[in-house]
């Protein structure tokens, strides 16, 4: 049968690296505030050189490297992001240029913090029904550029940074790698919870990203937990089948609640908010690519991906390796 199936992982960071210390010095907020409500020590934040492009990029390249693949033969880019370098042409485009792969598809997905999920699953069929072999699937993001820096309330909980797969039509046997169930949601009547207070047509401007953060925090739980029983019933699994959970990094608390309503030991639970804090939708392809390169997790294990974000959007895919 044939399967979508990572090949190999990336991922790029910002060079300069910022912690709650250095925070406290330009917003009324602490250390032990933050690490208390979201178990995030420090984030990654863009200099003037490094944009939503050139992250991916980066985090494109070192996939490629990881999988054998040369650029040229990649026929399909679909970049995740909600902080693209343009309103047009898609920041796809442009790493399909940088990266010297024409030719292909390429284009972006707005989904917020669920776009690699939204990404991957769009990947994933566009890879069975024949469209291209092999595919890059980018999350990458500068929310820096759209955090309000004198509202404390939102400006600790974000970094920049990019993740990459490359994903590969492989035919396999029933029990191979590959991406085995996807689920998909979106429900927009939440806007006002998390959403940025411009754009092209409205304000003609950038905007600032706002939030109700209790409301966000007690949405996610329910409908992430709800989407992941809904993959595994897809995949005919239980949750004890799963090796690793690779979840949308927003904040630790919402980690642990999930994983707990589904029953799941904190062990198998993949965590890089304190060092990347939530970097949207580059936060699962980041965390993955932390855990690969670590040797947590190896061919042939039992991985799911789940985040959600704003909009509502949310959803999840379960792996294997
Ligand atoms: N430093 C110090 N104090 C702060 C800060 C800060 N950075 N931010 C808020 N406070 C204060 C508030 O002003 C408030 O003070 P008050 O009681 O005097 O009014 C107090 O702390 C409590 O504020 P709450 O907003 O009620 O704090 P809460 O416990 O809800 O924690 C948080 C806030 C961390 C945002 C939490 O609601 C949360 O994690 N929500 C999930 C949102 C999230 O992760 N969003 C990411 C994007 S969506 C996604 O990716 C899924």
């Amino acid at each position: 049968m044939i399967r979508s199936v990572i090949t190999g992982t990336g991922s790029a960071l910002p060079r300069n690296c910022v912690t709650n210390a250095d925070l406290a010095e330009r917003v009324d907020t602490s250390d032990e505030w933050i690490v208390e409500r979201t178990g995030i020590r420090q984030r990654y934040i863009a200099q003037e050189d490094e944009t939503t492009s050139s992250l991916a990029t980066d985090a494109a390249r070192s996939a490629l490297e990881a999988a054998g693949v040369d650029a040229s033969e990649i026929g399909l880019i679909i970049l995740a992001t909600a902080t693209p370098d343009h309103t047009f042409p898609a920041t796809a485009t442009q790493v399909q240029a940088a990266l010297g792969c024409g030719g292909g598809v390429a284009f972006d997905v707005q989904a917020v913090c669920s776009g690699f999920l939204y990404a991957l699953a769009t990947a994933d069929s566009l890879l069975r029904t024949g469209m291209a072999t092999k595919a890059l699937v980018i999350g990458s993001e500068t929310f820096s550029r759209i955090l309000d820096w004198e509202d404390r309330t939102t400006c600790v909980l974000f970094g920049d940074g990019a993740g990459a797969v490359v994903v590969e039509a492989q035919d396999v046997a029933e029990d191979g790698p590959g991406i085995l169930s996807s689920r998909l949601h979106a429900d927009g009547q939440h806007k006002d919870m998390l959403y940025v207070d411009g754009g092209p047509s409205t304000t003609g401007t950038v905007g600032h990203l706002r939030m109700r953060g209790r409301e966000v925090f007690r949405h996610a739980v329910v409908n992430l937990a709800e989407v992941l029983r809904e993959v595994l019933v897809d995949a005919g699994r239980d949750a004890g089948d799963i090796d690793w959970v690779v979840p949308h990094q927003a904040n630790a608390r919402i980690l642990d609640a999930t994983a707990r309503k589904l029953g799941l030991p904190a062990e198998k639970v993949v965590v890089t908010v304190d060092r990347h804090a939530n970097t949207s939708a580059a936060s699962v392809p980041l965390a993955l690519d932390t855990a690969v390169r670590d040797g947590r997790i190896k061919r042939g294990d039992l991985v799911m991906f789940e985040a959600m974000g704003g909009g509502f959007t949310w959803g999840a895919s379960l792996v294997r390796m």
